[in-house]
């Protein structure tokens, strides 16, 4: 399998603490891969990371073969990498449709050019043309994915879309991700596990920024390693 996603030997420290300590990953064009493990694992780092918001210490980001470790978010962004935070990042005051349009144009330039495909996602995503700021938090979320579909990326890096969600809108979410193409490659970092056994094609385990497993979600499952790895996370 073709790498879209290649990591080699990826750090990043903050001060005396290193968040990320020589992180291999490869995810195949297409693939799904799930990021679980404790708080503080470095999840986050390594999405800013790829998403180019932080610089490593050491170590090679690849996307499709093409090294973007030196490339700033832009360029990235240019170049497919699309992201969501942890905390939704949207513009309260504009529509659904325009925050959509918006984001679109900012990655492939002309708003009016790019409010057809905004439409179109606004509807699969079954989303209200209202003030964004009306929305509840879980449609908030979906907007987001909305935005960062609408800039077309080849890998979508996902952190933590299920947090705060309320049952239903936890459905809708899952469904949303669920339904997305396979063009797009998907990076996704989520405490709720059966939304990523679901989805994941493999789950990558991070804890105390190393990797202490790569699996299908069957075999992580039953891991013991994983467990103890993860028992923290839940206790
Ligand atoms: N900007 C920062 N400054 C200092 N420490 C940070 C910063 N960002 C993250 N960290 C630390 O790096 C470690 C990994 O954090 P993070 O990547 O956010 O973990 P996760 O997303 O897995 O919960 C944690 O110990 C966290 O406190
Ligand atoms: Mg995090």
């Amino acid at each position: 399998m073709r790498a879209l996603l290649d990591v080699e030997a990826l750090s990043r420290g903050y001060g005396s603490l290193v968040a990320l300590d020589r992180i291999d990953l490869r995810i195949g064009e297409g693939e799904r891969h799930a990021l679980i493990g404790p708080n503080g694992a470095g999840k986050t780092t390594l999405l800013d990371l790829v998403a180019g918001a932080t610089r490593p210490d050491g170590g090679r980001i690849r996307v499709a073969g093409r090294d973007i470790t030196r490339l700033g978010p832009a360029r990235r962004a240019r170049l497919g990498v699309g992201r969501i935070h942890q905390r939704p990042a949207i513009w309260p005051s504009l529509s659904t449709l325009d925050n959509i349009a918006v984001a679109g144009a900012r990655r492939r330039g002309g708003f009016r050019r790019t409010l057809p495909a905004a439409r179109e996602l606004l509807t699969s995503l079954a989303l209200p043309d209202v003030a964004a700021a009306q929305l509840s938090h879980g449609q908030r979320r979906q907007l987001e994915i909305a935005m960062a579909l609408a800039g077309r990326p080849r890998l979508l890096l996902l952190d933590e879309p299920a947090a705060g969600l309320s049952a239903v809108e936890f459905a809708q979410l899952s469904a949303v991700l669920d339904d997305l193409s396979r063009t797009v490659t998907v990076l996704l970092v989520e405490h709720r596990l059966d939304l990523v056994y679901a989805f994941a094609d493999r789950v990558t385990v991070l804890r105390d920024g190393r990797r202490v497993l790569t699996g299908t979600p069957d075999e992580i499952r039953t891991s013991s390693v994983v467990r103890s790895a993860y028992a923290e996370a839940v206790s």
